[in-house]
């Protein structure tokens, strides 16, 4: 574990972290999700969703994924600018890694644009691959590529 995530607490996310949640992803995304999208995934049943939080408690990033039938989807990502390129990520991907063996998924699979070289090469260095091509998803008409992690298998 590296000095930085010994003092980050990663913890399942709470309402009173939305208000936090909504404003990263406002300066994160080109189209963010609003508040209320948040809002409703927080205690449905299926969703695995952390966050992260530095030990002044400013929330400095959090994931949110949705899963079903051996399936992990990574809804969204996203770390605080100023904590970026500091592994923290990585620490919520690992979070959802971890996850994926105690439910013995077999797939993790999410969406990102074309554009955002940032995360596509942050997911292939965690093993992602490009398996296909959304056209016209994101509300201001990109694609999205879609990249999956095919996990060993685990059902008998
Ligand atoms: C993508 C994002 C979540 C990465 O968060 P992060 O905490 O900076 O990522 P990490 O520090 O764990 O990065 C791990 C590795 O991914 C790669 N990577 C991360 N950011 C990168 C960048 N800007 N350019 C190139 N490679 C990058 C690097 O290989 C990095 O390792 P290194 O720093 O040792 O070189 C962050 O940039 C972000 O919040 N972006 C805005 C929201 C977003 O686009 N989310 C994904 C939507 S699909």
């Amino acid at each position: 574990m590296s000095a930085l995530a010994e003092t980050l607490t990663v913890r399942d996310v709470r309402t009173t972290d939305l208000d936090a949640v909504a404003e990263l992803e406002r300066i994160s995304f080109p189209v963010p999700w609003k508040r209320e999208f948040f809002a409703s995934e927080v205690g449905l049943a299926h969703r695995f969703n952390r966050v992260v939080r530095a030990t002044d408690g400013k929330l400095v990033g959090y994931v949110f994924c949705a899963f079903a039938a051996g399936e992990i989807h990574v809804n969204k990502i996203a770390v605080d600018p100023l904590y970026r390129r500091r592994g923290i990520a990585g620490l919520l991907m690992k979070e959802v890694l971890d996850f994926s063996t105690r439910i013995l998924a077999e797939e993790i699979f999410l969406e990102v644009r074309p554009s955002n070289l940032p995360a596509r090469n942050f997911y292939t260095l965690l093993g992602f691959r490009e398996v296909g091509r959304r056209p016209q998803y994101y509300a201001d008409g990109e694609d999205a590529l879609v990249m999956s992690l095919f996990l060993q298998p685990r059902r008998p």
